[in-house]
């Protein structure tokens, strides 16, 4: 696996005698990126990983300085899922001075989680589109644990006439249900019980019980999101952790 610093690196790495896979990740590497990894192994004959904390998608009160960073450990295990080319770079490569256009998904971008960190999905798409300039990859793959990022990101596809295949994986969980996620890892054991409350609330497909059941936790919302495919969607504090999970929801019951 080779690691790449610059955009000029990046692009001129990538072959075009091929199928190219892009994963886009902000490394903090569990299950759930190597489920991306080994999905774009088996369906490209290059896969690339970008690994950048996008300091655009963090709020002033968020976690930017506190997530998760071991670049040796996530590119040995990006070089053991099978990726080609590990895409690290700067802050300064990618936001170079004068920085100033951005790429806001209006709508989509503003409900759920653009409600509770205004300005997040607005650094999503526009690192998104940056990442898929460089890398022109004819795939990219995110997780279904994100879901409205993805509902964002194939809008933006859309909109923009990208020509790129959205593909999604599925949600990877814990023998105990908690979807994994790089924040997992900010849990004392005693929130991480508390946490479990979030799958097992969404397990339920129905929103007003879902409610019911996260009583004792802070919750950000619990909403039924219309994207394709609809999912129960929700956010919580526990601690001075926030998470994120959802459930996809049954055509009948759509
Ligand atoms: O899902 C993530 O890790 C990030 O939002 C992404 C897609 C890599 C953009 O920074």
């Amino acid at each position: 696996m080779k690691i790449v610093r610059t955009i000029a690196d990046a692009s001129s790495l990538v072959t075009r005698d091929g199928t190219v896979g892009l994963v886009p990740t902000m490394g903090g590497f569990h299950e759930g990126h190597l489920a991306l990894f080994r999905a774009a192994r088996a369906e490209n004959d290059v896969v690339v990983a970008s690994l950048f904390v996008n300091p655009a998608q963090f709020g002033a009160n968020e976690d930017l300085a506190a997530y998760p960073r071991d670049e040796k450990r996530d590119a040995e295990l990006a070089e053991a899922a099978g990726v080609d080319i590990l895409f690290a770079p700067s802050a300064e490569e990618l936001y170079p001075p004068g920085f100033q256009t951005w790429v806001e998904v209006e709508q989509l971008g503003r409900t759920l989680e653009g409600e509770f960190r205004p300005g997040h999905f607005r650094g999503v798409a526009t690192i998104c589109l940056k990442l898929l300039n460089v890398v022109r990859p004819d795939r990219a793959y995110f997780g279904q644990k994100d879901a409205q990022q993805v509902a964002v990101v194939k809008r933006m596809v859309r909109d923009l006439d990208l020509t790129v295949e959205i593909r999604v994986v599925p949600t990877i969980r814990d023998g105990d249900g908690l979807a994994l996620s790089s924040r997992n890892a900010y849990l004392s054991p005693a929130e991480r019980e508390r946490a479990l409350a979030l799958p097992r609330a969404l397990a339920t497909k129905d929103a007003a019980q879902a409610r019911a059941r996260l009583n004792d936790l802070d919750v950000d919302y619990v909403e039924v999101a219309d994207f394709e495919p609809r999912v129960l969607a929700a956010a919580v504090r526990v601690g001075k952790t926030r998470l994120i999970d959802n459930v996809i929801l049954d055509k009948e019951r759509a």
